[in-house]
């Protein structure tokens, strides 16, 4: 396996496969890989000739309040995964390659960032955007693979690449959980044992969603309210929403009609959680 830090070596090594007819499969990750980069990386490797897989702790998408400096960096870990997983090149770029000092360029996709992460975590999307647009511009990949677990994320992806004609294919994979139902984050190393434990609480309160659309409930606000009942159990989690939203453009939804994505947002001590599920109303 290759690395490659520097922008310019990993345009050329693209361009020049790229001019071979190669396939270019991309997984962006800001390192701290586990089980849901796994199966990113796996997906990708089975779907093209050649995986790049970039590691990259964007500081864009950070607000100065955030956890930039102590934002988990097992560089050893995440190179023995890529190599462990067949990836052909590992992009490590350095903030200084990626924003050099006279960078000003910001990508903001106003109407997805909108709510939800976008409302809680201002600039983050911009970040992300921003950071997104470059590493496809630089990596050039044919194919590109997001989780769902982070949706908003995912949307916002498609829709730039769409509105930007950055010209690669998005792939989302599913959510890859724990056996109790917890996400795979690379923060939940964040999570103390007892913070551990209340953890899948959240996944607990989208899966009643779940089961109340399936059982035909279409009534969103005595779904939210269900959907809050797990959580009450653990007093000590901030609920930052529970929401029953259109699953294109994250739309909060008067009633359920054919399809949803539950989404929600917890604070569990000092750590941040996310999680959604795509809910299809059977016919
Ligand atoms: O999902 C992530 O890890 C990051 O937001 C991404 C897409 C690599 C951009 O920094």
């Amino acid at each position: 396996m290759k690395i490659i830090r520097t922008v310019p070596s990993m345009t050329a090594w693209s361009e020049r496969l790229r001019r071979e007819g190669v396939t270019i499969g991309f997984v962006p990750t800001m390192g701290a890989l586990h089980d849901g980069h796994r199966a990113l990386i796996r997906t990708s490797r089975l779907r093209c000739d050649a995986l790049v897989v970039s590691i990259f702790v964007n500081p864009a998408q950070f607000s100065p309040t955030e956890d930039l400096s102590k934002y988990p960096r097992p560089i050893a870990r995440d190179r023995a995964l890529c190599r462990e997983e067949g990836v052909d090149v590992c992009f490590e770029p350095t903030a200084g390659g990626m924003y050099p000092a006279d960078f000003q360029t910001i990508v903001t996709v106003p109407v997805i960032a909108r709510r939800w992460e976008g409302a809680a975590r201002p600039h983050h999307f911009a970040g992300v955007a921003t950071v997104v647009t470059k590493l496809f511009r630089i990596v050039q990949p044919h194919l590109a693979w997001f989780g769902q677990k982070d949706y908003q994320q995912a949307a916002l992806v498609r829709q730039l690449v769409h509105d930007l004609n950055l010209g690669v294919k998005i792939q989302i994979r599913p959510t890859v959980r724990e056996r109790d139902g917890l996400a795979m984050s690379s923060r939940n190393v964040y999570l103390s044992a007892n913070e551990r434990r209340m953890a899948p609480l959240l996944s607990q309160a989208l899966r009643v969603g779940r089961r109340m659309i399936a059982d035909r409930v279409r009534d969103v606000a005595a779904i939210e309210q269900a959907m809050r009942q797990p959580l009450k159990r653990e007093p000590t989690i901030h609920v930052e929403y529970l929401a029953v939203c259109d699953p294109d453009g994250l739309e909060p939804l008067p009633v359920v009609a054919t399809h949803a994505v539950l989404l929600g947002a917890v604070q569990i001590g000092s750590v941040r959680l996310i999680d959604n599920m795509l809910v299809r109303i059977p016919s």
